[in-house]
């Protein structure tokens, strides 16, 4: 059943809140006191909410995280049930170092309709080409660029990749020199990076490369309602990953997963600005009132747009 829009302001106040309060701790150099903040504040507001929602990505597994880990029921326990994946302060290095495009962001599917991401790296690729077949994570990035440059019409010297600045994607960025892509490095904040392909207004072509599992499944669930595409792979690297991933269900350590395969259903993503970045503007602070701005979609009505909310402390 669609997620009903009345819940759509209520959760756009949940990460709203979740950003002002990790606003505080802008440029402290305390990366945990800023995501503390946020997930407090998370925590507090889901739990007014008229909703049985359970956390399916938060802050780890119960023995890691004592708020919002995976399994944590919030809500009220009446209304309908949800599953809810959390990124209270995505971009943690932003807050603490006080640099732009910082986020407190959330999605919320329908009961077993998001894929529950396990805490491991993933590999990703998203573009605005809704067809499945112009990238693929299995292509090369040579073939991927031709095939988009061909579909957009656009020579590769005119498309730009998005991807983080990372020793690991050292090849993935010489192969893109060496096809004359221009390149949008960034330093962190790959949920973001992976929405700049959202709007033509980012001029971004392609997002690609690895980044966490989590934030990779938040994104899908955005990319989802724009009616873009994306794919993801996890990587299970240590014994440990393995092990978690056979108890999480996961049979196949290498399937690549599409867009209808990681989010079901309906859907609402929020994405609140805690300091101003590409995607949305930061928190701002005049006297006993802020400003937030939060991106927010919902599928099955057609909502995609940015809030800007004005509200007393
Ligand atoms: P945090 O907010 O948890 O610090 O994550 C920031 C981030 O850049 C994510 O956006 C990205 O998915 C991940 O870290 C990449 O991980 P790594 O820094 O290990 O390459």
């Amino acid at each position: 059943m669609p997620i009903d829009k009345k819940f759509i302001s209520s959760f756009v106040n949940v990460t709203s809140k979740a950003a002002l309060a990790s606003s505080y701790l802008v440029g402290k150099k305390d990366k945990k006191a800023a995501d503390k903040a946020a997930v407090d504040s998370m925590r507090i507001e889901l739990n007014k909410m008229e909703i049985q929602g359970k956390i399916v990505i938060g802050e780890g597994e119960l023995d890691e995280a004592p708020m919002l880990y995976i399994g944590e029921k919030l809500g009220s326990n009446k209304g309908p049930k949800l599953d809810i994946a959390v990124d209270p302060l995505e971009g943690t290095n932003f807050a603490a170092n006080n640099l732009p495009g910082a986020l407190s962001v959330m999605a919320i599917a329908e009961k077993d309709k998001l894929f529950n991401a396990p805490e491991t790296y993933m590999e990703k690729i998203s573009t605005r080409v809704k067809d499945n077949d112009i990238v693929d994570l299995d292509n090369s990035v040579k073939d991927n660029i031709y095939n988009l440059s061909d579909y957009l019409n656009k020579n590769p010297e005119n498309l730009t990749a998005c991807i983080l600045d990372r020793p690991r994607h050292n090849n993935i960025i010489e192969e893109l020199k060496k096809l004359k892509v221009n390149i949008k490095l960034i330093t962190d904040g790959d949920v973001a990076g992976a929405l700049l392909v959202t709007d033509e207004r980012y001029n971004v072509d392609i997002f690609l490369g690895i980044g966490g599992g989590p934030e990779g499944v938040l994104a899908a669930s955005a990319l989802d309602a724009f009616g873009c595409n994306f794919q993801g792979r996890f990587l299970f690297t240590t014994d440990n990953d393995k092990t978690r991933a056979n108890k999480m269900g996961i049979k196949d350590l290498s399937k690549k997963y599409r867009l209808n395969e990681i989010i079901k259903g309906d859907s609402i993503f929020c994405a609140t600005g805690i300091t101003s970045g590409d995607l949305v503007s930061g928190i701002e602070i005049n006297g006993n009132e802020y400003i937030s701005e939060t991106l927010v979609t919902h599928k099955s009505s057609g909502l995609k747009k940015k809030i800007k909310l004005t509200e007393k402390i």
